[in-house]
């Protein structure tokens, strides 16, 4: 399964459009390079309009009260669609549960290890956010921790699932699957990426071609 790495609303209708994607995965990083003067809720809310699914929107504030808070007023946008994005800690993880108890969609993110992952699962995240690109940054293989994770869920029967973000190429999304990600969230560039392959352009081109000059 996809999810879109994007605050852009166009970007998002026309990907949708394509039938391939599940949900949008944004990030505080990515609203301020998208939308950095743009009312947050006004910016959600079309970005609800422009797709299906849930939508992650992460958490900015830093104790467990604030959080708590935060969420609340998020998930009220659509209790149905918004899901809430807890980035890692201790609190994170206090955060996680409280929700979850509460019938909140969680999405906890900024993880590195699996270690995290698996402590994150148990908390009750509905989505575990294993960021690929930035822990090769650290010198490390993405692959065993999706891996671990993965049979961990599986083999504890937990109810999270697995998506692989922070994605850089196009060998990072095939990388992911076959390592046991139940959805990677994609940045519309590398979605993009997937479309093309020079021998089915060149085919297509050649039937074309051949229709026309047929004899008529
Ligand atoms: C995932 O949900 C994050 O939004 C995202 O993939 C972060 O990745 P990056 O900041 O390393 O690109």
């Amino acid at each position: 399964m996809f999810f879109l790495d994007s605050s852009d609303p166009a970007e998002i209708s026309e990907m949708f459009s394509w039938g391939v994607l599940a949900g949008v995965t944004t990030n505080p990083l990515i609203l301020s390079r998208d939308a950095g003067c743009v009312d947050l809720e006004r910016r959600i809310r079309e970005v609800l309009s422009a797709s299906a699914g849930p939508v992650s929107v992460e958490l900015t504030s830093e104790t467990e009260a604030a959080m708590l808070e935060e969420a609340r007023a998020y998930h009220a946008w659509a209790p149905d669609r918004i899901c809430i994005k807890v980035p890692f800690s201790d609190v994170g993880l206090k955060v996680t549960h409280a929700l979850a108890t509460r019938g909140v969609r969680t999405n906890v993110t900024c993880v590195m290890s699996f270690n995290q992952a698996y402590l994150a699962a148990l908390a009750g995240g509905a989505y575990v956010s294993i960021f690929s690109g930035r822990i090769r940054d650290m010198g490390y293989a993405a692959t065993p921790v999706i891996e671990r994770t993965r049979a961990r869920i599986e083999r504890e029967r937990l109810r999270a699932e697995i998506i692989v973000g922070s994605i850089r190429h196009l060998m990072d999304v095939n990388e992911a699957l076959d390592a046991g990600a139940h959805i990677v969230t994609v940045p519309p560039a590398i979605l993009r990426k997937m479309l093309h392959n020079p021998k089915t352009e060149e085919t297509i081109r050649e039937f074309n071609a051949a229709w026309e000059k047929r004899a008529k």
